[in-house]
């Protein structure tokens, strides 16, 4: 290559790193408007835009990529190791109260200890104790390096691949002004949750998957974040919020309420509904106000927290064992409550299965009303003894379903009913069957009409087709209309169709026609899900999606290709295989694909180019990228990076400081590139020689 020619080359890539650099900024700012201010000022659609950009760009110079890339969240290269991580300063818990009394006299000790009078008004911040799971994330220099969650206080568990895809937690803090530095290192504290949607979601999926659900959106939060694969984590919407710092250089909180602006201004999501109070008569309201308001969170809270709002006097006050003496949890009274079952109906699901749930008088826990619990199954329903006409004791679990904790007993007259299991579906009248090792019932009827409302919604559902304008009522309208008889038909509606219908105006049936529309290129993985194959989850259709790469290839796999593939067992393989060769479910994909559903496959690791099918290994320090990312770089060329030198490694990269491996490569012969030789190889550039 000339040298001119070389020189606009340079030039190129300046402009490139220039825009890539821009996208960047603009999708953080973007994420900051969204997840901490609450107030996105662009629609998702052109957030959207901005995202593809940087993708394609990055595709283009793929050694611009970083990894604090809004791109890079989802490191499928990396597995969550769970190798220790020490907290520099240790994660505690709280001291709890129980009563306004226990809270009155822990602010007197805390008086006592300060030498303050009693009449003086203490400023306490009070905050909603979110239940959800602690998280340390570690910020050097402003970058996220580390994330690990409590585990004994003083030594947590590295999750960072997984911690990295919670798109609320930035990979860089932002720098939001000159009076608010940046600090150089520093462990900030806050709680990972799941919404109440989001946890029905996933409970949702868990069923399809045919593994078992959650019991609560805590245990759901831990279950995703204790994952090996990242990518399942990033596939639950996981929110967080930040309240605590532990070892911070480089900047110096005053005060609980200084804390939560500065963080807020970093880019880190802070509850919104904190109260800075004057005295501890103020806290007892915050706690009266919530007890009701806390219910009609998207979240679950069991508590609240109230912490000393100087930083001097938290430091003055000091720790008793594991705990602050400056701060205490009041746990609000759990919830439960007695009613009558009145009746038992039985609910049909997306594959037909037959969920009995408990119909009762209305009753208020813990501020909402509850008229209907789950029962699970026949079995459940034996082991608890429900019958129909008893009293019960009810609870929110986790605040979102309601369930039945125990019967009565002593307030049974002897006209209670035992509920049977019906012999026929509630939806068409169809026998029910149940198949052999199976604990459910089933509507057998591939028509039945519920069923085929439920694999409507599921079909629509996020994580699968994400159509949120055809949520709920709205799907069913278009059932009953007669507009919709299976998932194909969505893709057929017009406008004039849409426009017949009650309370339908022109811009919303844009808006649902353009969500049709966005929908049609959902990754190839969401449109298996969304197929509703029993057993089929959302991870199993990942795995499905990046081994077969097209829907084509998947339905002309045999059951021997299929549980040849890792993590697909016989069980899972068979249902596939039963599912696509059904008929009705080919014809169903066929219209599908024909009606402009065209699923964009996975991104594949490239099959051509000079690292295609070769083996590379690093040596020495590498100044462009990190070893990670050098070996993610190859991965994505096509290539597989080792660790060690054989006769089977095709390049060894080596920089300063290079020893034994080089030497193992000079003895065999293996031909030995400089890092600056590795881009120009992977970029199909010549080098200056
Ligand atoms: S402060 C030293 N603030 O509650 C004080 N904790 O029972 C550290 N939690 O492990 C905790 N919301 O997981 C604090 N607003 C909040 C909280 C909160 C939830 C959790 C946290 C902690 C546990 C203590």
């Amino acid at each position: 290559m000339s040298p001119a020619a070389e020189h606009s080359l340079f030039e190129e890539d300046a402009t490139l790193a220039a825009r890539i650099d821009d996208l960047r900024q603009q999708i953080r700012e973007h994420d900051y408007r969204y997840y901490v201010l609450n107030a996105p000022v662009i629609s998702d659609a052109a957030y959207d835009a901005l995202f593809r950009e940087l993708l394609q760009l990055e595709r283009q110079a793929p050694h611009l990529i970083t990894p604090d890339s809004p791109t890079q969240r989802v490191g499928g290269d990396f597995q969550t190791t769970f190798d220790p991580a020490p907290h520099r300063v240790p994660m505690l818990s709280l001291d709890n109260v129980f009563s306004e009394d226990e809270l009155r006299e822990w602010d007197a000790r805390i008086k006592r200890m300060l030498g303050l009078p009693l009449d003086e008004t203490i400023e306490y911040m009070a905050e909603l104790k979110i239940d959800g799971l602690s998280l340390s994330l570690t910020y050097e220099q402003g970058r996220l390096v580390r994330a690990a969650t409590r585990g004994t206080g003083t030594v947590g568990e590295d999750i960072t691949p997984n911690a990295r895809t919670i798109r609320a937690i930035p990979l860089v803090l932002r720098k939001a002004s000159d009076d608010v530095p940046l600090p150089t290192f520093v462990e900030v504290r806050g709680e990972a949750f799941l919404s109440h949607a989001e946890f029905a979601r996933i409970n949702a999926s868990n069923e399809v998957s045919g593994v078992p659900t959650f019991a609560n959106p805590r245990n759901a939060a831990a279950g995703s974040l204790r994952q090996k694969d990242p990518r399942i984590t990033a596939e639950r919407r996981l929110e967080v919020f930040f309240y605590a710092v532990g070892a911070c250089e480089g900047y110096v909180f005053g005060s609980q309420q200084e804390l939560l602006s500065t963080y807020s201004q970093w880019g880190l999501p802070v509850n919104p509904n904190t109260r800075l109070c004057r005295g501890i008569g103020e806290v007892s309201e915050y706690i009266a106000e919530w007890a009701e308001r806390r219910h009609h969170l998207h979240y679950d809270t069991d508590g609240v927290v109230v912490k000393v709002n100087s930083f001097a006097m938290q430091e003055a006050l000091g720790y008793v064992s594991r705990s602050p003496r400056w701060a205490t949890a009041f746990k609000y009274p759990p919830e439960q409550a007695r009613t009558k079952v009145e009746r038992i109906v039985v609910q049909v699901g997306m594959t037909g299965a037959l969920t009995p749930v408990a119909e009762l008088t209305p009753v208020r826990v813990g501020g909402v009303v509850i008229s209907r619990a789950t029962l699970h199954n026949e079995d459940e329903i034996r082991r608890k003894d429900v019958r129909v006409g008893d009293t019960v004791v009810v609870q929110r679990a986790g605040e979102v379903i309601p369930e039945i904790v125990e019967v009565v007993a002593s307030e049974r007259t002897g006209d209670e009913t035992e509920f049977v299991m019906p012999k026929e579906c509630p939806a068409c009248g169809s026998s029910v069957e149940r198949r052999p090792g199976e604990a459910v019932l089933r509507c057998p009827n591939r028509n039945c009409p519920e069923k085929l409302r439920q694999r409507l919604r599921h079909f629509v559902s996020r994580g699968a087709m994400d159509i949120e304008s055809l949520g709920g009522k709205r799907l069913d309208q278009l059932v009953e209309a007669g507009l919709v008889q299976d998932p194909a038909d969505i893709y057929r509606l017009t406008k004039e169709e849409l426009l017949r219908l009650e309370r339908m105006g022109d811009k919303l049936a844009e808006n649902i026609l353009s969500a049709i529309e966005a929908s049609r290129h959902r990754p190839l993985a969401h449109f298996i899900y969304a197929l509703g194959i029993r057993h089929v989850g959302e991870h199993t259709a990942e795995v499905l999606a990046s081994h077969f790469g097209s829907m084509e290839r998947l339905m002309e796999a045999t059951e021997e290709e299929l549980a040849a593939v890792a993590e697909i067992g016989p069980t899972i393989a068979e249902s596939i295989v039963t599912f696509l060769s059904d008929d009705g479910n080919r014809e169903l994909i066929r219209r599908l694909l024909e009606s402009g559903v065209s699923p964009t496959p996975p991104e594949r690791p490239l099959a051509e180019g000079p690292l295609a099918g070769k083996t590379v290994v690093f040596t020495g320090t590498l100044e462009r990228m990190s070893r990670p990312e050098a070996e993610a770089l190859v991965k994505r060329h096509g290539g597989r990076a080792s660790g060690s030198v054989s006769k089977q490694t095709d390049f060894v990269v080596a920089g300063p400081g290079a020893g034994s491996k080089l030497a193992k490569a000079q003895t065999l012969g293996v031909p030995i590139l400089s890092e600056e030789e590795f881009f120009a190889l992977i970029e199909g550039r010549s080098l200056p020689s």
